[in-house]
């Protein structure tokens, strides 16, 4: 999606560079710098998203994040105790659940991710670490917005704990470099068959996995995998 600000809106954005660039990696930094550089600018990399979501300055109905936030809702109730994995550097799609948690007096969101650049953010319990099937907690259910690396330690969690999940899968690949020499081909549709089927062999009688493909207007990535009691 290519979008173009204002003034005011421009304006916005290099006030979020000044005061935040130097918590970025270099890396990610210069990246920023460089897709920042005019008014005219392409949101569609997720650390770009994330900044011009917290700014407000995505459009609602092209909004990946308010996207994945009513794909949940078909599943499951905001009234919880949801945990997040790879939130990214922004947790934008927590601060879209803390706003409705808000107004129903009921929930609460926690976010696990590494590359955050916040140690505070309004009610959401944040935690700068990666996310590992030795980690605790008692959460109503798991989500992850193209979570990555995690995606199959969210799903394995979430099995072990018999927990509900949703996961947008992120469109790359995963694979361990063991399983990579042993033959698999890493392509979008062989890892979401992988993660499909270790989400039904591991998942606890009584739920179901769901693959979806949802509406192409937010430009999910790839495939959303949920497990649903049934
Ligand atoms: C493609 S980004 C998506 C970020 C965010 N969900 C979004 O859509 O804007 C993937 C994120 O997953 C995080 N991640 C990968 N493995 C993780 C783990 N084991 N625990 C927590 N976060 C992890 C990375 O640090 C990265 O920020």
């Amino acid at each position: 999606m290519k979008l173009h600000l204002n003034e005011k809106e421009y304006y916005k954005l290099q006030e979020f560079l000044f005061f935040y660039s130097d918590e970025y990696p270099v890396m990610a930094s210069r990246f920023l710098e460089q897709k920042f550089s005019s008014q005219e600018i392409d949101a569609t990399v997720d650390v770009v998203l994330q900044i011009l979501d917290m700014l407000d300055l995505l459009p609602k109905d092209k909004n990946i994040y308010i996207g994945f936030l009513n794909y949940i809702k078909q599943y499951f109730t905001l009234d919880k105790d949801i945990l997040e994995v790879g939130c990214g550097f922004l947790p934008s799609l927590a601060r879209h659940i803390d706003k409705e948690q808000r107004l129903l007096h009921k929930g609460t969101i926690t976010c696990y991710d590494n590359n955050l650049i916040l140690d505070q953010f309004s009610n959401i319990c944040l935690k700068k670490e990666n996310f590992t099937l030795e980690t605790t907690g008692n959460y109503d259910y798991v989500i992850g917005l193209a979570p990555c690396e995690a995606t199959e330690t969210i799903i394995r969690w979430a099995n072990q704990h018999n927990k509900e999940f949703s996961i947008a899968l992120c469109g790359c690949t995963h694979f361990s470099k063991n399983m990579l020499l042993s033959g698999w081909i890493p392509t979008s549709e062989s890892w979401t068959n992988y993660v499909y089927n270790i989400a039904s062999s591991t998942k606890e009688t009584g739920s179901e996995i769901i693959l979806d493909y949802p509406d192409k207007k937010y430009d999910f990535p790839g495939a959303v995998i949920t497990k649903k009691r049934k």
